[in-house]
């Protein structure tokens, strides 16, 4: 079934090419040859089968297929296919390594994707200035370990951190367990190469830690989805890498308790360097997906928080976790595991980092990102327990408490296609409408792309997305570049 219906979408795109300008247009033989000739034919994909390993990302279960799909080496090679396509009306859509959670990486109107696969240097490692200049297809561990030879330290840890590019988390502004004390990605990029849809190359800013000079385009760029322009070359701010951590898990009996203390940590005085929250349905999931026993089974446990601090003084690390041991006992936690040794950290995160692939193998296949400020935790936590019976769906809670971003993955049994569901999108709705009451908005770090954007209504008026369609006009007059992402 799924191979007919890859044939037929991939028949129709090879007839036409309808961009969301409404114009038609179509790849023929000249403009293939034309973008072979400048990537090298052996870096031009056009076989189906080829082709099926761009059609997915990480989203539910989304494919589309592009009918070609380049691997380029430069930026000079991506601006003269962008101008091709430019002239031609042909859709292009930018691709990292497809560990994307909300679809932007997804070639849904067909045409041509640009893979940034084979731009995977690391350019330069400025000791003087305690920078690195990267290209996009460069995994985001693979340069975090490299800059940390370096006693450096570029902090967004997004779970996917071991598969992901760096390109990929420009563009959907990234974040991850360590944003709670370091920042996100927006925080680190100080400077962009840009290749723009109408085939320029430009530079956004430059390599300084302050800037006032003119609009921020380097910060436009940065969680702009791939809808603005392609980046090619990336200058990220380093910090010293701390030279200590300490890791501590919390077992609570009332996940909402659990959500209560969290602010409370904060407010005693404490920045952990993460703060996160696991629901147990979620651990019981992961652990036997990973086959891990580190953390005992206790049927009283509701959730448990995971906690890092880290710095240069081991003494004031150990004070640190007492103090907020305190915190947390006052909001009824259970027996705290300390990880004893690098062996037992590097298994606690292995579990927290692979709840979202294990959940969605176990039917939870919906994943939001709502977020909202720290305190409103347990009222959003609470809220989505009473849509779940309100709704008939089951959802386990996980994420970035620390930074009020929950991870929300819902099963409904029953349903097959569950974003056609329409008893779903009125649950989320309600769930959306929810996090905006609470102060909040629809994704911390995952983006819009494909799957929230008929969302966007409930966190932006008319005006707002009038702007958000301005600035898109002015960098994509021709919409070619990851259209219909973000809004139609
Ligand atoms: C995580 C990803 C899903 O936090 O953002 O695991
Ligand atoms: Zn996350």
């Amino acid at each position: 079934m799924q191979l007919i219906a890859t044939f037929i979408n991939y028949c129709f795109n090879q007839l036409i090419i309808m961009n969301s300008t409404g114009t038609n247009s179509t790849l023929d033989k000249n403009i293939v040859q034309e973008i072979k000739n400048i990537c090298g034919e052996s870096n031009v994909v056009s076989d189906i089968e080829g082709l099926e390993s761009y059609g997915s990302d990480q989203t539910e279960a989304l494919f589309f297929l592009p009918q070609l799909a380049i691997k380029p080496r430069t930026a000079e090679e991506i601006s003269r296919v962008m101008r091709i396509c430019n002239e031609n009306n042909i859709p292009v859509t930018p691709r990292g390594a497809g560990t994307g959670l909300s679809g932007g990486a997804l070639p849904h109107l067909g045409g041509v994707l640009i893979s940034t696969e084979r731009m995977n240097t690391i350019i330069n490692i400025d000791l003087k200035n305690l920078q690195v200049v990267t290209e996009p297809g460069v995994i985001t561990e693979v340069l975090q370990n490299a800059v940390k030879e370096q006693g450096l330290f570029y902090p967004p840890d997004p779970s996917s951190r071991g598969s992901c590019f760096i390109g990929g988390n420009i563009a959907e502004n990234s974040g991850g367990p360590k944003a709670v004390k370091y920042g996100v990605v927006k925080d680190y990029v100080l400077n962009l190469e840009v290749v723009l849809p109408t085939g320029e190359i430009i530079w956004t800013g430059s390599d300084v830690l302050k800037n006032s000079t003119g609009y921020n385009l380097t910060q436009l760029i940065v969680g702009s989805e791939g809808t603005l322009g392609i980046v090619t070359k990336i200058v990220l701010k380093l910090i010293p890498h701390p030279k200590y951590d300490l890791l501590m898990l919390a077992p609570f009996d009332d996940v909402q308790k659990a959500g209560e203390a969290v602010s409370a940590v904060f407010r005693a005085g404490y920045t952990p360097s993460a703060m996160e929250l696991v629901e147990i349905d979620a651990l019981k999931i992961v652990s036997r997906f990973v086959g891990s026993s580190i953390v005992p089974v206790d049927d009283a446990v509701a959730a448990h928080l995971i906690i890092e601090v880290d710095g240069n003084d081991l003494d004031v690390l150990m004070k640190d976790m007492e103090g907020i041991s305190e915190v947390l006992s006052e909001f009824g936690s259970g027996e705290l595991f300390f990880a004893e040794d690098a062996a037992q950290k590097a298994e606690l995160w292995k579990l927290r980092r692979r709840v979202a692939e294990a959940v969605k193998l176990d039917g939870f296949t919906i994943e939001e990102d709502t977020v909202v400020p720290r305190y409103e935790l347990p009222a959003l936590i609470n809220g989505v327990k009473k849509l779940g019976v309100q709704y008939g769906f089951k959802a386990v809670c996980y994420g970035h408490a620390g930074d009020g971003n929950l991870h929300i993955r819902i099963k409904k049994e029953g349903t097959s296609n569950s974003q056609e569901d329409p008893l779903i999108i009125e649950s989320l709705r309600a769930l959306f409408r929810l996090v905006k009451d609470l102060g909040g908005t629809i994704s911390g770090e995952h983006g819009i792309g494909l799957v929230q954007k008929d969302f966007m209504d409930i966190v932006f008026s008319n005006k707002q997305i009038a702007l958000m369609r301005g600035i898109k006009k002015v960098f994509d007059p021709n919409n070619i570049l990851n259209a219909g992402k973000i809004f139609d």
